[in-house]
């Protein structure tokens, strides 16, 4: 089998111009969406991502503002800066850029952001309106994958999920909104016995551990649905995911490309989560 590509490049593409429409029709209303994104230091990996969060904010119209804090702030800057924004009635979204400086406290800063403006959907308060199934603001990467599955007309309800990872920003959460779509889910981890014989038995295999091609073809069934998480970069400067994609290709039924799979995704549902919040203005 050769598996169908999920491009997230132009599901990205495609959901940014429905989203330009919707800034338009705010605007229309006198409300400007606006994210503001806070970055401590100079990590290059987090100039990079924050350029690409930039450029979807401008594209679909969405004011963007970065306040780029020296290395040296203390957590007490860091979290008053963030109580301006939560007064702030014209800023709508506000994200804090991970990782943080070893000196802050990475949980207070996040637990700081008001869960109304918390467009990463990373406060308590919004992860346990998403398990409890209510209205929340969703983690970028998980609901983008989401999107990615429906998107290619894939059943979720009854499907048997692997979950490759268990981080708080990508594997718990994701795990957890297919769980609210119907679907079986396994979780696997680094102390996982025999993980493989579970990516084996899943139908949709979601794989994020960031580690270059640390599944291949044959850990997985055929026709299996590929989500690949994993951005990594090798010793000749290539970027690649943590699924081997040529081989995996041949057997999977549908599989996400590393780059232009699930990043731009995670990318545009930043920016769909600054629309929502700023529509709450409306109310
Ligand atoms: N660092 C890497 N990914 C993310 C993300 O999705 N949000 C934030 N705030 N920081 C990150």
């Amino acid at each position: 089998m050769t598996a169908t590509i999920i491009s997230g490049k132009d599901l990205a593409i495609q959901k940014r111009q429905e989203l330009a429409n919707e800034v338009k029709l705010l605007k229309q209303k006198g409300i400007t969406p606006k994210l503001v994104i806070i970055l401590v230091g100079d990590d290059p990996a987090s100039l990079s991502y924050i350029k690409g969060k930039q450029k979807a904010s401008v594209e679909t119209g969405v004011e963007f503002k970065l306040e780029h804090l020296k290395e040296s702030v203390t957590e007490n800057e860091l979290l008053q800066l963030i109580d301006r924004y939560n007064q702030d009635p014209f800023v709508d979204g506000i994200l804090v850029q991970l990782p943080l400086p070893k000196h802050i406290d990475e949980k207070a800063v996040i637990e700081k952001i008001s869960p109304e403006k918390d467009v990463d959907g990373f406060h308590p308060i919004n992860i346990g309106r998403m398990m409890t199934g209510q209205e929340a603001f969703l983690p970028c990467t998980p609901a983008g994958i989401v999107e990615l599955i429906k998107s290619a007309n894939i059943e979720i309800a009854g499907k048997h999920v692997v979950v490759v990872g268990r981080s708080n920003i990508v594997g718990k959460p994701v795990g957890q909104l297919l769980l609210n779509e119907d679907a079986t889910v396994t979780y696997c981890h680094s102390k996982t016995n025999n993980l493989r014989s579970f990516t084996k038995e899943a139908d949709i295999l979601i794989v994020a551990v960031g580690k270059a091609h640390f599944l291949s073809a044959d850990d997985m069934k055929e026709g299996a649905v590929v989500i690949d998480v994993g951005v990594n970069r090798t010793q000749s400067g290539k970027l690649v995911g943590d699924v081997h994609f040529e081989e995996a290709k041949e057997k999977a039924g549908f599989i996400t490309p590393v780059p232009g799979g699930v990043g731009p995704m995670t990318i545009t549902m930043l920016v769909h989560n600054t629309i929502l919040a700023a529509k709450k203005r409306l109310s």
